[in-house]
């Protein structure tokens, strides 16, 4: 058996748009490594945490990758323990799902070393309770996708099932990550805890208009539907210069544009050969309001999270 092991597990786009806290898609441009070694007891120790952010708990109840893997360890009653280095390459407070890369890639590279290897869907609820460390609710739109892979729908919370969704070919996403820190505690702290009928209506039209769309590669269907009329406008004004951001993508024909997760992370679907000049007139656009910005276009690849040493 296995005594060690690296998983890389990709950064997500949550919500996109329409799904809140049930959608999400992968993003193989940048994802996180953690390596796990097997101890002689049970417990977890995180030994280091490196990359683009490093200040983070090392103590693995508080841990969103260490609260994972514990609950691995205490729920499955393993007679070992695990020690892990963290390998950040997900900016944190971004909107890329930073918190449940690193939950999963810890599952994903702990069940490479266990005897008899647990299911994914098994591995989706231990990356749950890591995640809910972070942010302070469990919801599953990073987790999902990052294990999965591809475009990942799910449904229910204690029993979760997870669907992924075809994307039609050729579609690009577009992530813009203006250089600021966006809690998602507070991100999501600020949301009301009622919606108008018509909204909720809304937005269930467009969540199956969406979902339908990708089905049958309706390409005009998924500009009709990516707009999120709930979320979105209560959150735009913590990032500044959003609604330019957006008008930027739209202008240059994408299909619809957004905010990643709980931002401050923006990111457009649009056919491939206007993927660059949308990225372009995003990231001016930020820099109008005084914000540079890294970006990135992202395949919506089928490919989660996976074992790599
Ligand atoms: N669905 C979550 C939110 C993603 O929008 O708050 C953030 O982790």
């Amino acid at each position: 058996m296995r005594n060690s092991a690296t998983a890389f597990a990709p950064a997500s786009v949550g919500n996109v748009a329409i799904g809140f806290d049930i959608l999400g898609h992968t993003v193989e441009a940048i994802g996180d490594r953690v390596q796990v070694t097997r101890t002689a007891t049970p417990g977890v120790t995180i030994r280091a945490i490196t990359g683009v952010a490093v200040d983070l708990p090392l103590e693995a109840e508080k841990n969103t990758a260490g609260r994972a893997l514990l609950s691995m360890v205490q729920d499955e009653k393993l007679d070992f323990g695990f020690e892990m280095t963290i390998d950040k390459g997900i900016p944190l407070g971004s909107g890329l799902g930073g918190s449940a890369a690193s939950a999963v890639a810890a599952v994903v590279a702990g069940n490479a070393l266990l005897a008899t290897p647990l299911s994914k869907l098994q591995l989706l609820k231990y990356a749950m309770k890591g995640e809910a460390v972070a942010s302070g609710s469990v919801h599953v739109d990073n987790i999902a996708p990052s294990l999965f892979g591809g475009l990942v729908l799910t449904v229910g919370v204690d029993h979760p099932r997870t669907k992924q969704i075809p994307v039609p070919p050729g579609i690009k996403a577009v992530l813009v990550h203006p250089h600021m820190f966006l809690s998602t505690k507070e991100a999501r702290g600020i949301l009301s805890k009622t919606v108008e009928m018509s909204d909720l209506v809304w937005q269930c039209a467009n969540l199956a208009g969406f979902i339908s769309a990708c089905y049958t590669n309706d390409l005009d269907m998924i500009r009709d539907a990516f707009e999120d009329v709930i979320i979105e406008r209560q959150r735009q004004t913590l990032i500044p210069g959003f609604k330019d951001v957006k008008a930027a993508a739209v202008a240059h024909g994408a299909l619809g544009c957004s905010i990643s997760g709980a931002g401050p992370t923006v990111f457009a679907w649009c056919e491939e050969a206007k993927a660059d000049a949308i990225r372009a007139d995003m990231v001016a656009a930020f820099a109008a309001h005084g914000l540079e910005s890294d970006s990135w276009i992202s395949s919506i690849e089928q490919t989660g999270a996976r074992v790599i040493d």
